[in-house]
């Protein structure tokens, strides 16, 4: 077998695309004014990221959304440029609780609701709010990883009166699970919470619109949709019946309408600006090729004996493939594969290096043998079908191997 690099990480990150490289570099160079200051280099730079922010409200259903800028009327949603989906994360939920202090409430009338298999950026914040306070309860999920509206409706009647944020991310970064949002959303808003999303994954992958939706916040990020790394947003919808008020996490010269200072990633908004243009064409693909590399992999995968697919098998997203080997060690697995050149993981790549058991696994109520055994697998763009064929031949003989000195000798056979 001639060894090849088969890149299927694509949920940790994604190549940055020539086309998205070509446009910021001149941000780099000859263009690299700072979109504060009023001269004509300013203005130009200021104008490159009015035009990324346009970009970005089209490609997730926010135009004409409806944000009122307070006197001048105008309808406009707000595109707040972070570091980044854990940055974005960070200023809605903190942003939204420290908020409402500074409008006289106290901590035990501030409720925030966070499903329990969000990612990080958004469960730390969380834990930094019941740290300091704040009422913070998690959602339970089924065993898809999907959250059931009626727990969300009974956290919601148990906290009537209070002022309240529901978290629910769009799709799930290890699974891949897509979460009813629209539902959840209505919910929440029948109760008077407000709702924000973390759609890192699945912004760029399937359809956003976030006023269909009704979400009130969204989080996104450019790096999982072949864009820079280091550049993301927090998109904010907000309508005369839902002000969203945050307190900015980050305080300086006041950019980013006060909500996050410091001098703007020019070039990084730019790259995020031109992925948010190519979105449709990244959706289309995204829906026919590369689901149909996803459903060969998939299905080649589960034909390995004692193999279970992790996650809902249709409202997953369309490059996700997550499966549990029995009697296989994950972490083994993964330096196996990547001594053939295919590159996993076993769940949340982008957190750290260190290997912990799956929140998610664990949530869904996997036993200890199926979180032990997991692999996730995401498709980009640029795969084709000698990688999924290649992948598939690695994995066979890959788990084979490993199953021959796996201590659970049932699996040996196989
Ligand atoms: C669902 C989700 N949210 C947030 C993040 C954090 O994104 P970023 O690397 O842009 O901070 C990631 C990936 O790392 C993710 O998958």
């Amino acid at each position: 077998m001639e060894k090849r690099r088969v890149y299927l990480d694509n949920a940790a990150t994604t190549p940055v695309l020539d086309e998205v490289v070509q446009e910021m570099l001149p941000y780099m160079n000859s263009r690299y004014g700072n979109p504060s200051s009023l001269h004509a280099l300013g203005r130009e730079a200021r104008a490159a990221v009015d035009r990324a922010r346009e970009r970005i409200e089209r490609a997730v259903g926010m135009m004409d959304g409806g944000y009122s800028s307070g006197s001048s009327g105008s309808s406009r949603a707000l595109v707040v440029f972070t570091s980044g989906a854990t940055e974005a994360n960070n200023l809605a939920l903190k942003g939204f609780a420290y908020a409402m202090l500074r409008d006289g409430k106290s901590r035990d009338d501030v409720m925030v609701i966070a499903s329990s298999v969000e990612h990080e950026s958004v469960l730390e914040p969380c834990r930094a709010l019941e740290r300091d306070g704040f009422d913070v309860r998690y959602l339970p999920v089924d065993s898809y990883g999907m959250v059931r509206p009626e727990s969300l409706e009974g956290e919601l009647r148990s906290a009537e009166g209070k002022s309240m944020l529901v978290s629910v991310m769009l799709a799930n970064n290890e699974v891949g699970t897509i979460q009813r949002l629209r539902e959840i959303a209505v919910i929440a808003h029948d109760h008077g919470a407000l709702v924000h999303s973390d759609a890192a994954q699945a912004f760029g992958k399937v359809p956003i619109d976030a006023r269909a939706l009704q979400v009130d916040m969204l989080t996104i990020s450019a790096h999982k949709v072949y864009g820079p790394k280091g550049i993301g947003a927090l998109c904010i919808s907000s309508s005369s019946s839902r002000d969203v008020r945050l307190e900015p996490v980050m305080h300086g010269g006041g950019h980013e309408y006060g909500l996050r200072s410091g001098t703007q990633n020019v070039p990084a908004i730019v790259g995020f600006g031109k992925v948010a243009e190519l979105v449709p064409m990244l959706i289309s693909m995204y829906g026919s090729k590369v689901k149909r590399l996803r459903d060969r992999l998939m299905a080649g995968i589960l034909e390995i004996p004692y193999t279970r697919l992790n996650g809902h098998a249709e409202m997953r997203l369309p490059n996700n493939v997550h499966v549990s080997f029995l009697g296989v060690n994950g972490e083994d697995l993964i330096m196996k594969l990547d001594e053939y050149g295919v590159e996993a993981s076993t769940g949340s790549a982008c957190s750290t290096l260190k290997q912990r058991e799956s929140h998610v696994l664990r949530a869904m109520g996997l036993k200890r043998e199926e979180i032990n055994g997991s692999l996730r697998l995401t498709l980009g763009i640029q795969n084709d079908e000698q990688d999924i064929e290649y992948a598939l031949d690695v994995m066979r003989r890959v788990v084979r191997e490993l199953r021959r000195i796996s201590p659970y000798s049932r699996y040996r056979s196989t």
